[in-house]
This record gives structure tokens, sequence and C-alpha cells, in this order.
């Protein structure tokens, strides 16, 4: 037993920072950021908490799949950023949604998102469950050095989230992990205990960018060709694709080595930026509410990120 998607959901904070805005912040400007990432804005959390993201994504997902919270047999949220260590950031949001299943978070960084579609599966083929909320959230605003022009321009905050129900929809699910702590990370910050010996980093992200870069191009093009594979499919069968919305050269890149064509590729990181574990669900949710998925439509999601982890799937949209 597998799963099919039976509706999606999204949500982004009100307040949108522009390439403009940052150029007043760092030493950058609005043709740089563009020409190098694509990105023009992005938005980033204010009022909202990341719960408060998470409730209405989830929200808009379950009405879209036509069910109510008490109907939910799991919640799985992605994220290495909710809003406290613990509890959980699921554990929230069940409580917010009205919900009264089990609920935990996973971090697999950016690829989160599919690192929990995963672990709904294990779920669906025990049988144990019916219907699964998957969310995948980061703040990584809160995250991010201000002061870094080589990292602040990349980032937003928002969530994106999926009800899951018994169904066919997905075709194959590959992970990877190249155990990697260098060039992509995010550090806990400051012990609070007086007999630690270790120094603390700055509990921001640090980057490589070439490297990371370079990672994401083969992850891209790696994961989509091993999911289609497992899948029994070929690139000519693809009508979709959702990448991790990290950085448009990076795609494109990608898509140069594949046979599918450029207009396949959804991208709305030119609004968004890159929102961690939410970019793909948040991706998915507006590609499917501009109607662009017909039923049977082979949809490939990829995504790569810190760890270094990749994760890439193939869903028949029904
Ligand atoms: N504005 C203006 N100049 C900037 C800048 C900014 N925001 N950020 C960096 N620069 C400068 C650098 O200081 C460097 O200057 P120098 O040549 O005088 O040293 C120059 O621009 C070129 O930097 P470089 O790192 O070579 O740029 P790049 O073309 O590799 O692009 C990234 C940088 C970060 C956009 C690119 O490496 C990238 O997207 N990497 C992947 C990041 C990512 O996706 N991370 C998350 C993965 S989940």
């Amino acid at each position: 037993m597998s799963f099919s998607i039976l509706g999606t959901g999204k949500a982004v904070p009100q307040f949108v920072l522009t390439n403009d805005d940052l150029s007043k912040m760092v030493d950058t400007n609005d043709e740089w950021i563009r020409t190098r990432t694509g990105i023009r804005e992005r938005r980033i959390c204010k009022e909202e908490t990341i719960t408060d993201l998470c409730v209405s994504a989830a929200e808009e997902a379950m009405k879209d799949a036509n069910i109510t919270a008490n109907e939910l047999d799991l919640i799985i949220c992605a994220t290495f950023r909710g809003e406290f260590i613990t509890p959980s950031e699921a554990s929230l949001i069940q409580k917010r949604i009205g919900a009264s299943c089990p609920a935990f978070d996973i971090n697999g960084a950016c690829s989160g998102f599919i690192f929990a579609l995963d672990v709904a599966l294990g779920y669906f083929a025990r049988k144990t469950v019916k219907k699964v909320l998957v969310i995948g959230a980061d703040n990584l605003s809160n995250v991010t050095d201000w002061n870094d022009r080589s990292t602040c321009v990349l980032f937003g905050d928002g969530s994106g989230a999926v009800v899951l129900g018994e169904g066919e929809g997905l075709k194959s699910i590959h992970l990877t992990l190249k155990g990697d702590s260098d060039v992509l990370y995010v550090p806990r910050g400051k012990n609070t205990s007086p007999m630690y010996e270790h120094e603390s980093e700055n509990p921001v992200v640090h980057m490589q960018g070439s490297e990371v870069y370079k990672f994401a191009v083969i992850a891209m093009i790696k994961g989509i060709r091993k999911a289609l594979k497992d899948a029994g499919l070929t690139e000519e069968d693809v009508a979709w694709v959702v990448p991790h919305q990290a950085n448009i050269r990076i795609i494109n890149a990608a898509i140069e080595k594949l046979n599918i064509h450029p207009e396949k590729f959804f991208c709305n990181l030119d609004k968004y930026g890159n929102t961690s574990a939410g970019s793909v669900p948040i991706a998915l949710d507006e590609a499917n509410k501009a109607g662009k998925f017909k039923s049977g439509d082979i949809i490939v999601l990829c995504a790569f990120g810190a760890g270094l982890t990749t994760g890439s799937a193939v869903i028949r949209w029904e």
C-alpha cells in the first residue's frame, strides 16, 4: 500500500523583503541577486510565528482534501527550525488544528519534506494509517546572519502541507545522505552548561556556496533519474518537476543535462527565495492551485540540503 496526495496548502508571511530592501542592509544590489540566484523577493516572519504558518498551510491542505483534523492518524513536520527545541513543531500544530493523533518532527534540512513523505510511506505500507498530514516548514530568517551578504539574500520563511490518503499515487522515492557537516550547517548556539569544554559557533547559516552549488546540480540530475528509473518511467514521461527552490541557476544547470523540457520545471523562487523544508510543498501547492496538474500526470519532486541530503520522488497525480 502506497499513498496519494489528497490536498495541498501553503502559508507564507505577509512581510515582503525585496532585493532593493536588502541592498540597504548589506553591500548588494538587485541585479547581483537576480542574475546569480533568480530571487527577487522573499517573505520574512514579523508578526507570524512559524507555527502560525504551519497551521494555516495544514488547514488549507485539509480543506483541499475535504477532511477534518479528527480524521488524521499522524502528523509529520519536516523542519530544522520549529518554534521550540522541544516540544516538536508537529505537536504544536496538532494542538492548534484540534487533532488528537501522534505527531513528530524530522530534520532532513531542505530535503526534509521528501524525507517526511518516505516516513509516511512506511506507515501506509504497514496499514496503520489512512490519513496523514505532512508539513514542510522552516524559519530561516531566524538563523540568518543578516550581515553576511553571501547568505542573507538567499533565504525566506514559509510552510507547505499535504494530506496523504491510501492510494497508489507515490511511484518511487529515493533518499541519500553524504554525511557532511562542513559545507552547509547551522550550529545550535551557546551551550548552557558551565562544564562544557567546546567553543560555540554563531547559530546562523554557515555555507560554502560554490561547494553546495556543485553538489546541488549533481543531486538534482541523479535524484530525478534514479526516482524515474525506480518508477519504471523515463524523462519523456514527466509532466512536471517540482524542484527545491534554491537558485534558478542550479535548476537551469540540471535542465541542461536532462531530457525534460524547461517549461515543465515549476519555479516560484523569485517570490520566496529558499524556504528550506517549505520549498517543495509550497511550490507543489502553488502549481496545484494554479491548475497545472491533470489527473494521471507524472510529477517529480527533488530536493537537496544540509547533511548533505537529497530526496526525490515520483508521484502520479490523481
Ligand atoms: N551581493 C553582491 N556581491 C556578492 C554577494 C551579494 N549578495 N554575495 C557574494 N558576493 C560577491 C562575493 O563576495 C564574490 O566577490 P569577490 O569575487 O570579490 O570575492 C563575488 O560576489 C562572487 O561570489 P561567488 O561566491 O563566486 O558567487 P557565485 O556565482 O558562486 O554565487 C551563490 C554565489 C551563493 C549564489 C551560489 O554559490 C549558490 O547559489 N550556491 C548554492 C547556495 C544554496 O543553494 N544553498 C542552500 C542549499 S539548500
